[in-house]
């Protein structure tokens, strides 16, 4: 069977707009503001605590903005997790990986926004999992527990899970931390393709030395968006600097 292809998409995949967010007396993200095109592979880079993980959790709608909006192709964040347009990989600490459920689970909780409370899975939900599982190369770890699974076996077994969903985008919050060139690489020629397929991608990482291979364009952010840019520009030693270096009117205050 063949996932269905994602809903055509006007205007912008996903749109951030002046976000910001506080716990508490920390900002962690400050008037944030980029939009993404459908088909593209996206970088967020900043160093830890710029706000990458706040980020992906206010487009899932887990955090709360208090100032700006999110829409996922057009739509609210509520309508759409509810219409399952967008997926999330966690972070691997995000995650209880102690959890007794198979692969197949997992990727079979992609179907539940179709299922309803009540109902039972079908044949097209089964399908829809084989389809996913053999689309990330887990066809033979299927009936594995998760928490057996290397660290990049369980990234493809969550990029699954968004597929079986049939998200239009796709978050990935640091998904290479931990794991091998290799793995690295498989994991980027997946997302690669899932964006010439038409999805979005957006997906945080530390590695740079990486980032051209992985992305089309990336996000600098340091509570805000400094550059949205191809990578060869956000790599300039100048613009890393801001993001990575010392803010002499930060280190004043
Ligand atoms: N649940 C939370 N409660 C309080 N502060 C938080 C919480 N989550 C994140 N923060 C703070 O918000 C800032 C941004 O964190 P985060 O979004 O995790 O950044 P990143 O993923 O880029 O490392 C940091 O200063 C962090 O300590
Ligand atoms: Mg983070």
């Amino acid at each position: 069977m063949i996932l269905d292809p994602p809903r055509a998409v006007v205007g912008a995949a996903l749109e951030v707009r002046d976000l910001t967010v506080r716990y508490g007396a920390v900002t962690a993200l400050d008037g944030a503001t980029f939009s993404l095109r459908t088909g593209r592979v996206t970088g967020l880079v900043g160093m830890n605590g710029s706000g990458k993980s706040t980020l992906f959790k206010a487009v899932m709608g887990l955090v709360r903005p208090d100032a700006g909006h999110v829409r996922v192709q057009g739509l609210s964040t509520e309508q759409a997790r509810r219409r399952g347009v967008v997926a999330y990989v966690p972070q691997t600490e995000d995650v209880d990986w102690t959890f007794p459920v198979a692969v197949r689970d997992v990727v079979l909780m992609g179907r539940y926004g179709r299922l309803g409370l009540a109902r039972r899975p079908r044949r097209a939900d089964h399908d829809a999992v084989d389809a996913a599982l053999a689309r990330v190369d887990l066809t033979d770890l299927a009936d594995r527990q998760i928490g057996a699974l290397s660290g990049g076996q369980r990234k493809r077994a969550f990029v699954a899970r968004g597929l079986a969903q049939e998200a239009g985008v796709l978050l990935l919050d640091e998904p290479f931390a931990g794991v091998d060139r290799r793995t690295e690489a498989t994991l980027t020629a997946l997302l690669r393709e899932l964006a010439a397929d038409g999805r979005t991608v957006l997906v945080s990482t530390h590695d740079l030395q990486s980032l051209d291979e992985l992305c089309d364009d990336a996000v600098l952010l340091q509570r805000r968006v400094l550059l949205h840019a191809p990578p060869a520009e956000i790599l300039r030693p100048e613009n890393l600097a801001r993001a990575f270096g010392v803010d002499p009117a930060e280190a004043a205050s």
